[in-house]
Order: C-alpha cells, then sequence, then structure tokens
C-alpha cells in the first residue's frame, strides 16, 4: 500500500491534497467565458471550508512548474487520503506528472473548470484520464467542491480499485 494513511475510529482527521497547475494563480483575471470570475485564493477557501464540512483537511497547492507539481505529488504519497489535481495545460503534454500519479495509491480525481471536449482538440486528450479514479469537467469551480464531497466519500467506503 505504500505507506499511505488510512482512516479508521477516532484517528485524525482525513487529510486530502488539491493540486493546482500553470496559469491557476491567474483565475479572476483569465479568459472568464471559461474559468469564471473567482480567484483561485476564494476557491481555495471554499475548498476548505467544504473538506471541514465533510470532515476532513485540505492543503492546497499551486505552481506553473511541471517539477514543483511532481515533487508535490511524491509527497502525497505519504501524507494524504486522497489527491484532487487541475493539473491545467499540462493534462495535455506531461508525461512527468501521469508518471507521479502512477505511483499514489489513493483515490485521484481530475478536475477541470471548463469543457475541455467543448474545446480546441488539442485539449480533447488528457493524459491522466486513464490513471485517475474519476474526472469532473465543465462545472467550473463547483467541480473542485464536487470533487471534495466525492473524495470524502472515496475515504470514507475506502473505495478504491
Ligand atoms: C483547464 C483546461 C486546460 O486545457 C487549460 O490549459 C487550463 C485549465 C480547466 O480547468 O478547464 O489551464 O485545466
Amino acid at each position: 500500500m505504500n505507506g499511505h494513511r488510512k482512516m479508521s475510529g477516532n484517528e485524525k482527521k482525513p487529510r486530502i491534497l488539491i493540486i493546482h497547475g500553470p496559469n491557476l494563480n491567474m483565475l479572476g483575471q483569465r479568459e472568464a467565458t471559461w474559468y469564471g470570475t473567482a480567484t483561485l485564493e476564494e476557491i481555495d477557501t471554499e475548498i476548505k471550508q467544504t473538506a471541514q464540512d465533510c470532515g476532513m483537511v485540505a492543503e492546497t497547492f499551486q505552481s506553473n512548474y511541471e517539477g514543483a507539481l511532481v515533487e508535490k505529488i511524491h509527497e502525497a504519497m505519504k501524507a494524504y487520503d486522497a489527491l484532487i489535481i487541475n493539473p491545467a495545460a499540462y493534462t495535455h503534454t506531461s508525461v512527468a506528472i501521469r508518471d507521479a500519479l502512477l505511483m499514489l495509491d489513493v483515490p485521484i480525481i481530475e478536475v477541470h473548470l471548463s469543457n475541455i471536449y467543448r474545446r480546441e482538440p488539442f485539449r480533447h486528450k488528457s493524459l491522466m484520464a486513464d490513471v485517475v479514479k474519476a474526472r469532473i469537467a465543465g462545472f467550473g469551480k463547483n467541480g473542485y467542491l464536487m470533487a471534495v464531497r466525492a473524495a470524502a466519500d472515496m475515504v470514507r467506503r475506502e473505495f478504491r480499485d
């Protein structure tokens, strides 16, 4: 099981990591038609509140650098019970992030603010799609909140392949 933490009884609350990829720090100033008007800080606040409502603790992380994202995923191997990731543009290009995700044995949910299938053909391909447990796209920031609730359910049930 790669030593990941298992939730049981009255132990500490499950921990969930949310990773945001490149350019997502610019939310609020970036293509509002696709991404909405909320800033990343506002979204992260809602994510943490939703996680708390579900009895979990959420940590959020954003980077514009592929290597930093890979290293954060490595950290998730030991410290978290579930991972939510929006790899942003790296969704379509990054074998390094795909390979890092392959090492995790906790539930992974891929989130996209926009419905990538309504957009340019190069966005239709996700290198993560067959590695993750589930995917949510096209619900804007609500997609993250849906993913947090789903992750809580997965962790609670230890619903893993
Ligand atoms: C995105 C979709 C990607 O194609 C794009 O490069 C992003 C954001 C989304 O959340 O809709 O930066 O992942």
